[in-house]
């Protein structure tokens, strides 16, 4: 059984932030409608092709398991199809830029009035405040919810990192808040306005770097790579390079290969309590007594001295072969892994985190699968619909209609 087997999700999500949250939804097994511009459809359908005439696999990785309906809802016809629709669906996620629902005719007090019961989702740039009817985009949530200024080496620019996490992420904090909103439904029986901003949604994923803006206060901090070398903090949070967040000494060093592999890195942390398998394992037994490098405190100092002992270790080394003489030691390390590697890994086919899916257009393909798994119900991940596979099917079982009112609808130029 799906988890969410029965919610009727209506999804008026395009691009990047919207999609990744109704493709959860629909992966936990709630019935996904996309709806559609007739003619274009989601505009990353056709952003960065590489299969002409095909879907782009923009389009194609985000919309699984759902659902195509092409609609014009600026055409009248379209309007009255889509009342019906939100009279019977559960929930309605968007992202358009801000106002747009309002100018299509269904904004939140419209939806409510046609159904009480609807839970109306949205993704935004920013929340009520100044910036509220900008327009936005990863790399922008990025830089307002302060990751582009805590990412990077001191020495450079801001910097935005390959993970989405103004888009993706906001994504996934809108689906807690649909599912949330739902469990409320069960006992108010009313649904309720759901929003997550791009820019609170990338806050809260760096929520260690507002920790240590507050830290600052009570002085230094020591775990930066900065204090070890003498340069003074100002007055907000730095960036830290590849210095881990937690307290713990880490770093990226080279691996066997590092000349031509440009991910032949380790990540390792130099875990206090893992200190003596340390020394051992990279022959420097005198370091564990010590006093200059037997205790945390004492290695602060020394942080570019230690790292620099334990690379000429790792880049004897492969980073799997790193991974396997520290994992049993109870060394904290991880290889650098490229996405090719990530592509190729067993493991992560078997488990479905990497899938791969066959498209009539484009043929086979490699996706992600569901990164959450629930043991009573596991998601079967689909191929993303064709533009408007599926108008007439949900027209006729959704809302009731006959041939001749499916020609008539189709003569209006409200699908298509
Ligand atoms: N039928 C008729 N009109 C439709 C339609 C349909 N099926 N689907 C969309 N439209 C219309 C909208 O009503 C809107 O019209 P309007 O401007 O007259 O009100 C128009 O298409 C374009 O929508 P918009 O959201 O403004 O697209 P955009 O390309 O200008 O902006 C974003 C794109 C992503 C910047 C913007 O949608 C946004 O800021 N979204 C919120 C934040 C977000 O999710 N950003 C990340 C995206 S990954």
């Amino acid at each position: 059984m799906e988890a969410l087997k029965g919610i009727k999700v209506l999804d008026f999500t395009h691009v990047q932030s919207g999609p990744t949250c109704t493709q959860l939804l629909a992966w936990f097994g709630a019935d996904v409608i996309k709806v559609e511009r007739p003619g274009s459809g989601d505009p990353t359908r056709g952003q960065l092709v590489d299969v002409p005439g095909a879907d782009s696999l923009y389009f194609t990785m985000l919309n699984h398991n759902k659902r195509s309906l092409t609609l014009n809802t600026k055409n009248e016809t379209g309007k009255r199809i889509l009342q019906r629709l939100i009279k019977k669906c559960d929930v309605l996620v968007e992202n358009f830029a801000p106002g747009a629902m309002e100018r299509m005719g269904f904004g939140w007090e419209q939806i409510q009035k046609l159904n009480p019961r609807m839970i109306m989702a949205s993704v935004k740039g920013f929340g009520p405040g100044p910036y509220e009817d900008c327009k936005v985009y990863e790399n922008v949530a990025q830089c307002a919810g302060g990751a582009a200024s805590t990412t990077g080496f001191l020495d450079g620019p801001p910097t935005v990192t390959g993970a989405q996490i103004g888009d993706s992420g906001t994504g996934l904090h809108l689906a807690l808040g649909i599912v949330t909103a739902l469990y409320q439904r069960h006992e108010t029986g009313i649904g309720q306005r759901v929003l997550a901003a791009m820019q609170d949604g990338v806050i809260n994923l760096c929520r260690v770097k507002l920790r240590d803006q507050q830290r600052l206060a009570a002085g230094p901090l020591t775990e930066y790579s900065q204090y070890g070398e003498g340069i003074d903090f100002g007055d907000t949070t730095p960036r830290a390079g590849n210095d881990s967040g937690g307290g713990q000494p880490g770093r990226i060093l080279k691996c066997k290969g590092w000349e031509t592999d440009p991910n032949a890195y380790t990540y390792f942390i130099t875990q206090a309590a893992a200190w003596p398998k340390i020394c051992k394992a990279i022959n420097k037994p005198a370091w564990v007594d010590d006093p200059n490098y037997a205790t945390p405190n004492a290695r602060l100092t020394r942080l570019n001295e230690v790292f620099d002992a334990i690379e000429s270790w790792t880049m004897t080394k492969t980073k799997f072969e790193v991974m396997q003489i520290c994992n049993p030691l109870d060394i904290p390390v991880g290889p650098i892994l490229s996405m090719k590697e990530i592509s190729e890994e067993e493991s992560l086919r078997e488990t479905g985190t990497i899938v791969e899916i066959d498209h009539p257009e484009r043929g086979k393909y490699l996706s992600v699968g569901c990164p959450v798994k629930l043991s009573a119900s596991p998601a079967e991940v689909k191929r993303s619909p064709l533009l408007g596979e599926h108008t007439k099917e949900i027209l006729r079982s959704e809302l009731g209609y006959t041939d001749n009112e499916l020609d008539e609808i189709l003569e209006s130029g409200a699908v298509g």
